[in-house]
């Protein structure tokens, strides 16, 4: 049950008011590393344009009893059918991101996923979520960290672990590599001057101490630029994930496990065959594969052909309820989103959270009115008009 109340900022009533006013509060290559795709943004613009070429029928005269956003996934209700996807780095874009998320996530009853590489520990989230936080596992090259950091899960109470297939190379994102990304931010006089002009974020994020991998920090060594993180990451995470790799993953996790970065039913079918107990159909918000489909696109497949065999979620360019109805009546049963909440903590520090997760339960909750759908699992009888 939701121990949170709806509160909404007046001022910022979209996600595009949250993701104007992060522009202006963070750094510009904090922003630029969370708002921007690879290459030539072609997929992250087409996830979310795709998704609203999905149209809804309303059936005014229908009788109506209710709508109740309520959804069930994995043995749990939660209150809303989102949860906040699994972001790195989150920390250098706002100190603290992720426990303010985790936070809000948890008063709301939606899920949390914490990344490998964001900037707080898998025990720390798991302390403020009450061990329902999700976590999200970058594969390792060593099965030692992988056992490690799989029963460091299990010792938390996470009751999901989330694998994900969608970064077999790191992505080619040009703003990084002109701002000269790295972690701690590396104060090149360019990016001093972006500080400077960010008082607020600087002042913070001096208050909280340099963010770090806090999950990670255990097996790394401190104060990596650039080019050192990319060796130590490419040295001690496989990134490339097979059926080979799975299988021992199954074999060792008892709680629910998720693929995440699932882009075709081929895919599917392996996951289905490894025991896999859902995934997610994702692009990683287009920041990996320019050329690859937009999300909702495999969705619509997947969900039609697949959805009775393996729980079948979505993320990739949502930003709004209407987003999540969209989605939800082109066969998803549940659905993620990334920048929306960072955008939130970005734009609004701690009131982030519980602003965007708000914001978002309202726009969806007024949809399901509009169209007179009770429940999430009737957004498919609305749908009119579906992508292919
Ligand atoms: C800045 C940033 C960092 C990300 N880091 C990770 C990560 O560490 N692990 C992961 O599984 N996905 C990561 N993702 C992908 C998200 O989990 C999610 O798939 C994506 O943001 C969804 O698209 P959206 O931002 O359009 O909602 C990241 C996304 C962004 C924008």
């Amino acid at each position: 049950m939701s121990k949170a109340k709806i509160a909404i900022n007046n001022k910022y009533p979209s996600v595009t008011d949250l993701r104007n006013k992060a522009k202006k509060k963070i750094p510009k290559f904090a922003f630029e590393y969370l708002d921007g795709g690879c290459n030539e943004d072609v997929n992250l613009i087409k996830n979310t344009s795709d998704i609203r070429k999905v149209e809804l029928s309303p059936s005014y005269l229908s009788k109506h009893t209710g709508s109740d956003m309520k959804t069930e996934l994995f043995g749990h209700t939660y209150d809303a059918p989102f949860g906040i996807a699994p972001v790195g780095l989150q920390g250098l874009m706002w100190p603290n991101a992720p426990e303010i998320l985790a936070k809000a996530a948890f008063e709301h009853n939606v899920p949390f996923v914490l990344s490998t590489v964001s900037t707080s520990s898998i025990e720390r989230i798991s302390e403020i979520t009450e061990g329902q936080a999700w976590f999200q596992l970058y594969h390792p090259t060593e099965n030692r960290l992988r056992d490690d950091m799989i029963n460091r899960a299990a010792q938390a109470e996470c009751p999901v672990l989330v694998i994900l297939s969608d970064v077999p190379t790191f992505g080619f994102r040009p703003r990084d590599i002109r701002n000269g990304l790295a972690m701690p931010p590396k104060m090149s006089v360019k990016n001093i001057l972006q500080i400077l002009g960010k008082p607020e974020w600087a002042m913070k994020t001096l208050f909280h101490g340099q963010p770090n991998f806090e999950t990670l920090k255990p097996y790394m060594p401190k104060n990596l630029d650039l080019k050192q993180l990319g060796k130590f990451m490419d040295q001690t995470f496989t990134g490339r994930l097979n059926e080979e790799k799975i299988k021992p993953i199954r074999d060792m996790w008892k709680g629910k496990l998720v693929l995440k970065g699932v882009a075709s039913e081929m895919d599917t079918e392996k996951a289905i065959r490894l025991g896999i107990d859902g995934i997610i159909v994702s692009n990683h918000g287009g920041r990996q594969l320019d050329a690859g489909e937009s999300t909702i696109r495999p969705l619509t497949r997947i969900a039609e052909k697949y959805s009775d065999q393996i729980k079948v979620m979505m993320d990739s360019g949502l930003r709004s309820g209407p987003d999540i109805a969209r989605t939800m009546a082109s066969g998803a049963e549940f659905t993620f989103l990334g920048r929306s909440f960072m955008y939130g903590v970005a734009a609004l520090g701690n009131e982030g959270g519980n602003h965007t997760i708000s914001l978002l339960k309202t726009e969806l909750q007024q949809v399901m009115e509009q169209v007179c759908c009770e429940n999430t699992k009737d957004f498919p009888n609305h749908l009119i008009k579906k992508i292919n």
